[in-house]
């Protein structure tokens, strides 16, 4: 029976993943081990099964003898942990949620409904490293994959709307410590209807200013703002959530010609969905009905909005796509540049296909690979 290795399956993208896999059945037919960094010998995740306490994450004997090890640790795990795994010549699969090794050589960046030709040949060219992309790019792929797919985009710019869980679980609890924070401050404002939009206005903006606003984490107020920087710099000028956009997009799917990707990345008081707003010049004059029956037949997941206010309202926003799997794309429309433009919306969950269902989708493929 394989022997499968789960790390950081406790924190934001772990416990989404574990919580997807309960869902779809998905601890059955091997020998799951649960490790840990902080916690040695104590309960493991509710699986339906029984399971043995909590091992050492650090334990490099007893990650060796599992098959695959899947982990949504984090980079910093990784870089500790992967290198001396290889060194001692471990042979099984390393399926991991984080950044580190997606531009390394031999792994390949997961999103099987856009790359699994690419996977299939990778497991068959004995390549045993899988690392799920970047949440924008991934959404981004699911979204337009049925242009891609038949190889009809020029170039893409692509300006993100990124929620907070983006940056991470204490984000996320700061956002909304900063939303409280002026709905507190604004209450009486609120109560009184004599008050007027100028003078609640004046008061957020006082309450974003002071010192005691919380912004530990994001560095600037998100609730009533935004954020248009991600990540760390880049000499291009981009930041580094900017040049993935390229880098990714083009590994993800291994490109002969590189695809030209660039835009602005954006942080937004949205919780956990990313929304981004495409121009893509096509490789040529497509009538748009039949762009939409390529995007809609792509995946079964992505689902086309008609661009219409009703449409878009009921289906095309974080609040409507917050924890689900579909990936709607709407507004799209030939843009007046020129017969080649298109303009297209797109929201995704980004713990969901832009980092657990990867992650869940590839384990069960090596699974497969294996049996
Ligand atoms: N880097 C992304 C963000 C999330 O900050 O929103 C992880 O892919």
């Amino acid at each position: 029976m394989l022997k499968i290795g789960f790390v950081g399956w406790r924190g934001m993208v772990g416990s989404v993943l574990m919580e997807r896999m309960r869902q779809e059945n998905d601890f059955k037919g091997y020998e799951p081990t649960f490790f840990t960094t902080s916690n040695i010998g104590g309960k493991g995740p509710d699986i339906g099964l029984e399971i043995p306490p909590l091992k050492d994450a650090h334990d490099i004997r007893a990650l060796a003898v599992q098959d695959i090890i899947v982990t949504c640790q984090g980079g910093d795990y990784t870089k500790q942990m992967y290198p001396g795994m290889m060194k001692n010549g471990w042979k099984g699969f390393w399926i991991d949620s984080a950044s580190a090794l997606r531009m390394e050589d031999n792994v390949i960046i997961v999103l099987d409904p856009v790359n699994r030709p690419v996977i299939d040949s990778g497991l068959s060219s004995g390549i045993k490293t899988f690392v799920g992309g970047n949440c924008t790019v991934s959404l981004m792929l699911m979204a337009l994959d049925g242009l891609f797919a038949q190889d009809q985009i020029e170039w893409l710019s692509t300006m993100t709307y990124q929620a907070a869980s983006g940056a991470g679980a204490n984000n996320m609890r700061e956002l909304v410590a900063q939303m409280a924070m002026l709905g507190k401050a604004s209450a009486p404002l609120l109560d009184d209807p004599a008050s007027s939009a100028i003078e609640i206005d004046a008061l957020i903006t006082g309450e974003l200013r002071k010192t005691s606003f919380p912004i530990e984490y994001f560095g600037a107020p998100l609730a009533a703002s935004l954020i248009p920087w991600i990540d760390k710099a880049m000499e291009s000028g981009q930041t580094r959530e900017e040049w993935k956009g390229y880098a990714e997009t083009n590994k993800i799917l291994q490109t002969k010609k590189p695809i030209p990707v660039d835009g602005v990345c954006v942080r937004i008081g949205a919780m956990r969905c990313h929304s981004q707003g495409f121009t893509i010049k096509l490789k040529k004059d497509i009538p748009i009905d039949e762009v939409s029956e390529m995007i809609q037949s792509a995946n079964q997941w992505v689902k086309l909005v008609p661009n219409d206010k009703e449409s878009t309202l009921r289906n095309l926003t974080p609040a409507a796509v917050n924890g689900t799997l579909t990936v709607p794309v709407g507004r799209l429309r030939k843009m007046n540049i020129g017969p080649e433009y298109i303009t297209a919306f797109s929201v995704g969950d980004q713990l969901l296909w832009g980092a657990a269902e990867p992650i869940r989708r590839i384990l069960n493929i090596v699974i497969d690979y294996l049996s």
